[in-house]
């Protein structure tokens, strides 16, 4: 890649609106950088799909990415990372970000030795998912899909009861459990931390992987010489193949949606 390839975007795809989570944590540590982010609502939740499907949308996906120019893909989404990413590298010559359920942390820092994970079918199912497990055998990891929540969090029910009965129906025996650090391992349940603390004790700590994913993509740019350099805010686009209302909700209505086929 040569240099004029810095000032290119980073492109960033999800399964619908949860993988913002992870592009406004980019945003806070590379506000210069130019990004386009795409919600594949039209087909979440990816988590009850297959891994050949996951592949197959994870390629269409960065196949539009990439023919907007992008430098990078961060893929946004844990179920499609856990279950495409090698594809993805093996394919398409740019740099890939994933996203994986932080359990290292998670694992190191538990007194209790036991952890609670909150995942889609897709992800806990994965082969990586559970190499990465199997490298934590002194800790106790409690994994509970969570079923219908990515499904609600698209539909902007974010706050409904339905919600809150099922996240208290997936948590309250990883509390029996005496977990102490509760892994989120969906882009889409950052934004259900609010109604999480209702539920859990204090003393449990909720870890998500956002922060890391920022940090990572930060170090990519700066080792492969692609951070943009530019002084001024950088330019940034979302994309949605469904009703826009929702994602504009999510980023509260402070940037502009584009309804897209792709
Ligand atoms: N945001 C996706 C993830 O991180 C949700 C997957 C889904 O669509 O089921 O796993």
């Amino acid at each position: 890649m040569n240099s004029n390839t810095s000032s290119h975007p980073i492109g960033l795809f999800d399964s619908g609106i949860g993988g913002t989570s992870i592009w406004k944590e980019i945003q806070k540590i590379l506000p210069n950088e130019n990004t386009i982010y795409l919600a594949d609502s039209q087909n979440a939740p990816y988590g009850l799909k297959s891994k050949d499907e996951i592949i197959a949308l994870s390629s269409k996906n960065t196949e539009y990415l990439l023919n907007q120019n992008c430098k990078m893909i961060v893929v946004a989404c844990n179920t499609a990372t856990t279950n495409a990413i090698k594809e993805l590298r093996a394919k398409y010559k740019v740099p890939f970000i994933g996203i994986e359920p932080a359990i290292k942390p998670a694992a190191n820092l538990s007194k209790t030795a036991t952890i609670g994970i909150l995942a889609t079918k897709g992800t806990l199912n994965s082969e990586l998912f559970h190499k990465t497990v199997s490298t934590y055998s002194e800790t106790n990891i409690i994994e509970q899909i969570g079923h219908g929540l990515v499904q609600l969090i698209e539909d902007g029910k974010l706050e409904s009861e339905e919600l809150f009965h099922l996240l208290e129906a997936y948590l309250n025996p990883m509390i029996s459990q005496n977990i102490d650090y509760l892994v989120l391992g969906c882009s889409h349940y950052p934004y259900l931390i609010p109604q999480i603390k209702k539920i859990i004790p204090k003393h449990i700590k909720i870890i998500d992987s956002g922060e890391a994913v920022a940090k990572q993509t930060k170090n990519i740019l700066n080792q492969q010489q692609l951070l943009n350099t530019q002084s001024q805010k950088g330019k940034v686009v979302f994309y949605t193949n469904s009703d826009s209302k929702v994602l504009k909700k999510i980023l509260k209505n402070k940037y502009e949606v584009l309804e897209k086929k792709f």
